[in-house]
């Protein structure tokens, strides 16, 4: 009843572990696809070793998390060690952050090579200077980006973009008019918190991503809006925490949905949860399968 498919990728169940959490190693990401995910998002991943920023990366406050890790990894060559452990277990999907086209095409081939079941790319960092938002806020460089992607790889290539601009329909139509297999919605929105007493920003770096119950309707709606320009699948993220939730992405357009932060608040249970809720839900109210849901509350 669970299943669904992303394009050319079927799902047994339409719950992934987003980018960023519980995805750093093979092992890590093995427990999560046995917790009931039916894939799970790599970290995202550079060209080169990057140790990220120094601390204090992260906060919670109330209704999510704030954070600016420096997407650090251990660069696309050593993360092979992890894939090759991970990929036996079921599908991972490779998350890959650069600065150009060719950087992304060179990563996406990795991720191909390392038996990624599709790559994601990171357009949409809040606060990484040169990567994230400042390729993924414009058209033209979201489209080259794809295009380069696109013809170098055979495996689906998706696009996961910010929320933090007004022409997210424009991006999704790039991504679409490049040959993108499909649009990942919402990337953290970009944030800040002050320390009264110290009297300056929590962050070392001052800026980070809003994640969580806060930013749930704000990716909501971006899905809503994105099912309106483009015909591409859509996978929705950010805030989901139940049922409820993951039901309103899905009746916004998406096809199948992620969740981090709500594994850090619930527990990796938050899929098993999820599976046994949507399905009651689905049987009570007559919806036969996923693919029933998708985009009703356009009808
Ligand atoms: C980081 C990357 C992201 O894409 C994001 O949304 C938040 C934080 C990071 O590693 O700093």
């Amino acid at each position: 009843m669970l299943e669904t498919s992303v394009g050319k990728l079927r799902l047994e169940r339409p719950g992934m572990v987003a980018s960023g959490i519980m995805d750093e190693t093979g092992q890590s990401m093995i427990r999560m696809l046995s917790s009931g995910a039916g894939a799970v998002v790599t970290k995202s991943i550079g060209s080169r070793p990057n140790p990220g920023h120094p601390n204090p990366t992260f906060t919670e406050l109330k209704g999510g998390y704030i954070n600016a890790m420096g997407l650090p990894n251990p660069g696309i060559e050593l993360f092979g060690e992890e894939m090759a452990v991970a990929v036996k277990s079921g599908n991972i999907i490779g998350s890959i952050y650069g600065s150009s086209p060719e950087e992304f095409s060179t990563l996406a081939g990795k991720m191909e090579e390392y038996g990624a079941a599709a790559v994601e790319l990171n357009l949409s960092c809040p606060h990484a200077k040169g990567y994230g938002i400042e390729l993924g806020t414009d058209p033209a460089i979201v489209k080259a980006v794809v295009s380069a992607v696109k013809s170098s790889v055979s495996i689906p290539v998706w696009t996961k973009l910010t929320p933090n601009t007004h022409l997210i329909k424009n991006l999704a139509s790039a991504v679409q008019e490049a040959g993108g297999d499909a649009v990942v919605a919402i990337n953290t929105v970009k944030a800040m918190v002050i320390s009264p007493q110290f009297g300056k920003p929590i962050l070392s770096n001052k800026f980070g991503g809003l994640s969580g119950p806060a930013i749930r309707s704000i990716g909501v709606r971006a899905v809503f809006d994105i099912r309106t320009a483009v015909d591409i699948p859509i996978v929705g993220v950010g805030g989901i925490s139940d049922w409820k939730d993951a039901a309103q992405y899905m009746m916004a357009g998406a096809s199948a949905f992620q969740i981090g932060s709500a594994i850090g608040t619930k527990g990796i249970e938050v899929f098993e949860n999820i599976n046994r809720d949507l399905e009651r839900f689905m049987k009570d109210y007559g919806y036969g399968s996923i693919s029933d849901m998708v985009g009703v509350a356009h009808e």
